[in-house]
């Protein structure tokens, strides 16, 4: 998909449909007054027999306009008439491009740019403009014969003053490059395990190396992972035929000694759950356990495309976690990188097994902050649906600052307590700990249990067992939360200068 800024006149500007707004007390953006005027108030005609009454997301398609080279008008209703809620924002433009998806139509101009939102500006609203038209214009189609998707838009202008080009493309090109971000991590998510195995993981961030000269990756192979001894992580590999991964991503685009910020992201290509094997229905879903590492490469691809002046290093634990005869039993005792023993009393509770040497290894980056993001708990889905991500972490500073960073970026998280008192429940009678706490409160035991080996680093987590996919009829992953790990970095890389 094109995006481009158009500052022409309106009425010049040729496309196969414009997007304009209504209020629900009947006012006209100024592009749809403007629009009026020139059709011979047409849309107050649309308004008067009652067609669209301008509540937020209603939208009626003008497919034929007299005297203009505008082939079609949208008009999208706003709600209230005073400045939109940023959600209420993005829910006008995402139902506007939800009622695009017509093969006539190919070139769009949005004119929602103009409307007035609680405490955002221009380029925050460009920006959403081109992340909601790739948002809603994503198709699976890899595996498909038929390759066509169901809307055809080429390009998409988002309409703009002269005086205000510089704001409106700067918000175009860093939602560009998080829309790019976002497809790739959606692709790489939606694809089946028996194609998207560690291996492929590795091969897609050697790809991704190959693009940027800033970005420099290394594989570490289980024969590497088997000297540094990371016994927890090779524990759950050894059920799979498929060789585990570690994989690191290398940005370099900030001070040569400045330190790394480290994004860790689960990279469990399909988790069955091992011996203790998880029951049959929806157990398909479990090909999304590698969400995490997906966002991490998605993230990655942003930050280098956005030519931030950080350094980031992404850190990719990837393996299966299948029930076999050399799998983890319950009951064995690993032990980890860090020196620490773990009893195995479930095996399905892998994905900390992974994420917990992985942790160890980031500390030898010296990092400024470490994030692990994982779709690490269904207890997460239980306690906060799919709607927030769940936040943990050791470090209010860093914690806050994501939580910020999701509120500009629309991508939620909602932060859990990591209380000490929740500890004992992790207590072993045969090792320093447990890999789960029993039945309650499971994604504070599982981000205790990661904060174990966190001791010495600034850490936060993001439990994204409920946001990385839909469910149901509109199976399907998000791409979250690049949304907020690259607002993250944004505003890292601003508070810079
Ligand atoms: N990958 C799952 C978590 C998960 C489950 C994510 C459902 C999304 C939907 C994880 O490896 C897992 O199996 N966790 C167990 C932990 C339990 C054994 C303590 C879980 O949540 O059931
Ligand atoms: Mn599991
Ligand atoms: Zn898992």
């Amino acid at each position: 998909m094109d995006y481009s800024i158009e500052t022409e006149p309106l009425e010049k500007l040729q496309c196969d449909c414009m997007i304009v707004g209504v209020y629900q007390d009947q006012q006209l953006s100024a592009s749809a007054a403007l629009l009026n005027n020139n059709t011979q108030g047409l849309i107050n005609k649309v308004l008067d027999r009652g067609d669209i009454s301008g509540k937020n997301g209603e939208t009626v398609l003008l497919n034929t306009i007299p005297d203009s080279v505008i082939e079609r008008i949208l008009l999208v209703g706003l709600g209230e008439n005073k400045a939109l809620t940023s959600k209420d924002y993005i829910k006008a433009v995402s139902s506007a491009a939800n009622n695009l998806k017509k093969p006539q139509i190919k070139f769009v101009v949005c004119c929602l740019s103009e409307i007035n939102v609680e405490g955002c500006d221009l380029q925050w609203k460009s920006r959403q403009i081109v992340e909601v038209f790739s948002d809603v214009t994503y198709q699976y189609t890899h595996t498909k014969s038929d390759k066509e998707t169901e809307s055809q838009l080429e390009k998409i202008g988002i309409a703009a003053h002269e005086n205000e080009q510089v704001a409106a493309q700067a918000g175009l090109e860093q939602g560009r490059a998080i829309a790019e971000a976002i497809n790739t991590t959606k692709q790489l998510a939606d694809l089946p395990a028996n194609i998207c195995t560690p291996s492929y993981l590795a091969k897609q961030a050697l790809e991704l190396g190959e693009k940027f000269a800033k970005l420099s990756i290394s594989i570490l192979e289980e024969s590497d992972m088997e000297t540094l001894g990371m016994g927890a992580l090779l524990s759950v590999s050894r059920g799979s035929r498929q060789p585990a991964k570690l994989i690191a991503l290398d940005y370099q685009g900030g001070e040569q000694h400045s330190k790394p910020i480290v994004l860790i992201g689960k990279g469990l290509t399909f988790d069955a759950g091992g011996i203790s094997l998880k029951p049959g229905l929806g157990m398909d879903e479990m090909k999304y356990d590698m969400c995490g590492a997906a966002a991490v490469l998605g993230t990655m691809q942003a930050a280098a495309i956005m030519n931030l002046s950080l350094n980031i290093i992404g850190l990719i634990p990837s393996s299966e976690n299948m029930p076999d005869g050399d799998a983890n039993r319950p009951g064995d005792i690993l032990t980890s990188l860090s020196g620490k023993t773990i009893e195995v009393l479930n095996t399905d509770a892998e994905g900390r097994l992974l994420l917990c040497d992985t942790l160890t290894y980031s500390e030898r980056y010296n990092p400024d902050v470490v994030i692990d993001l994982a779709t690490l708990t269904g207890a997460c889905l239980v306690a906060l649906g799919r709607i927030p991500s769940g936040l943990l972490g050791n470090d209010d500073e860093l914690c806050d600052d994501l939580l910020a960073a999701s509120e500009t970026a629309n991508d939620s998280v909602w932060r859990l307590p990591l209380w000490e008192e929740y500890q004992e429940l992790l207590k072993s009678n045969f090792a320093d700990m447990a890999n789960i706490g029993g039945k309650d409160a499971g994604t504070i035991t599982a981000a205790c249990f990661l904060s174990r080996f966190a001791e010495n680093l600034r850490w936060a987590h993001l439990d994204i067992a409920g946001t990385a996919w839909r469910t149901g009829q509109t199976k399907g992953a998000t791409g979250r939360p690049v949304a907020l790990l690259s607002q993250y970095l944004i505003n890292r890389a601003a508070s810079l200068t």
